[in-house]
């Protein structure tokens, strides 16, 4: 495989809305282009395509982060052909270099959403701190959420989840993307889904007319903390870059031996977003939270679906 190509395959392992991956490659010589899919848009949860856009920052950057502990040097043009809004990003391979990122490269295949609920210990704030400059450093703002307003995070993922149990479309659209065809290599498994329970902040009930594999036990997420990814505007390139400060985060807090789950559906209506601007001071445009902990049950997580590298790869 060129290292283009192995780029573009680790970056399968990057985190999507519904595990929806909803990107693809195009490789040739020593160009490789990512393009959104918008074939695979959640139209009822996600209808401005927001969260693709991030899903496709985070697949970006693990493919960037894979080129750089691989040793190679690059160029990445974003968004770089007006006429083409679909296509994301151009990366040209440069030469050998000395390999970076090693550590986070190595946390990809091991990072995974973890939708139990976290145990008591807690996150220091030495690490919240590290998280906080290395997301600003990859072009977004991350807010630690105090503890004292847990409760209105809380209050919006619980109102967000309400409105969207409720809507028909959201229902066929989480049930089309729970029950996947054989083979698909994508969506969510029931096996993956946590039972709905006491929580901090609840977590999207993604199989709410049957039984999901994990369950909550005894622990609620004590010592979790949440952060609140954000930026200044939700225009494509400020998604796209949030998408890669999502990587960087997620794989950062993985490699330093936290468990993450990310929590959008606060985000994906109305009301429950301008709330959780408010937490913002409407300092900016809210992306998504994320919980990062301790994880209480250390048995490993059923597997995910993952794509192909010929499903989302073309060489030529
Ligand atoms: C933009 C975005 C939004 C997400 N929203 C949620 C969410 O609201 N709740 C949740 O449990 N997981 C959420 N996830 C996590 C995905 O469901 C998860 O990445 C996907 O199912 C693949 O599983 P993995 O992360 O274990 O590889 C989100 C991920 C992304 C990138």
């Amino acid at each position: 495989m060129t290292p283009l190509e192995q780029a573009a395959t680790a970056a399968l392992h990057a985190p999507s809305v519904f595990n929806t991956q909803p990107w693809s490659w195009r490789i040739d010589g020593d160009t490789m282009e990512l393009h959104a899919d918008a074939s695979r848009r959640l139209d009822a949860t996600d209808r401005d395509g927001r969260l693709l856009a991030l899903s496709c920052g985070a697949a970006l950057h693990h493919a960037l982060t894979k080129l750089a502990a691989l040793g190679w040097s690059f160029e990445v043009s974003r968004l770089p052909d007006p006429a083409q809004p679909s296509l994301l990003a151009r990366v040209h391979l440069g030469s050998p270099v000395p390999p970076t990122s090693v550590r986070l490269a190595e946390a990809i295949p091991q990072r995974r959403t973890d939708r139990r609920p976290f145990g008591a210990r807690t996150v220091s704030d030495e690490e919240l701190t590290k998280l906080r400059l290395l997301v600003e450093a990859s072009g977004a703002y991350l807010h630690v959420v105090p503890r004292d307003e847990i409760t209105a995070l809380a209050i919006s993922a619980e109102l967000a989840g309400h409105a969207e149990l409720n809507d028909p479309e959201y229902r066929e659209e989480l049930r089309q993307w729970t029950h996947r065809p054989a083979g698909s290599g994508d969506g969510i498994p029931a096996a993956t889904a946590v039972e709905p329970g006491l929580r901090r902040v609840p977590v999207r009930d993604y199989v709410p007319d049957e039984q999901a594999g994990l369950t909550v036990g005894a622990a609620h997420d004590e010592g979790a903390s949440f952060v609140i990814l954000f930026g200044r505007g939700d225009t494509p390139i400020q998604l796209l870059q949030a998408g890669e400060a999502l990587s960087a985060l997620l794989l950062q807090a993985t490699a330093d031996g936290l468990a993450t789950a990310p929590l959008s559906d606060a985000i994906e209506v109305e009301w429950p977003r301008v709330l959780v601007r408010g937490l913002l001071a409407d300092l900016g445009e809210p992306y998504l939270a994320v919980r990062l902990g301790y994880t209480a049950d250390t048995t490993p997580l059923p597997p995910r679906p993952r794509r192909t590298a010929a499903d989302v790869i073309v060489s030529s």
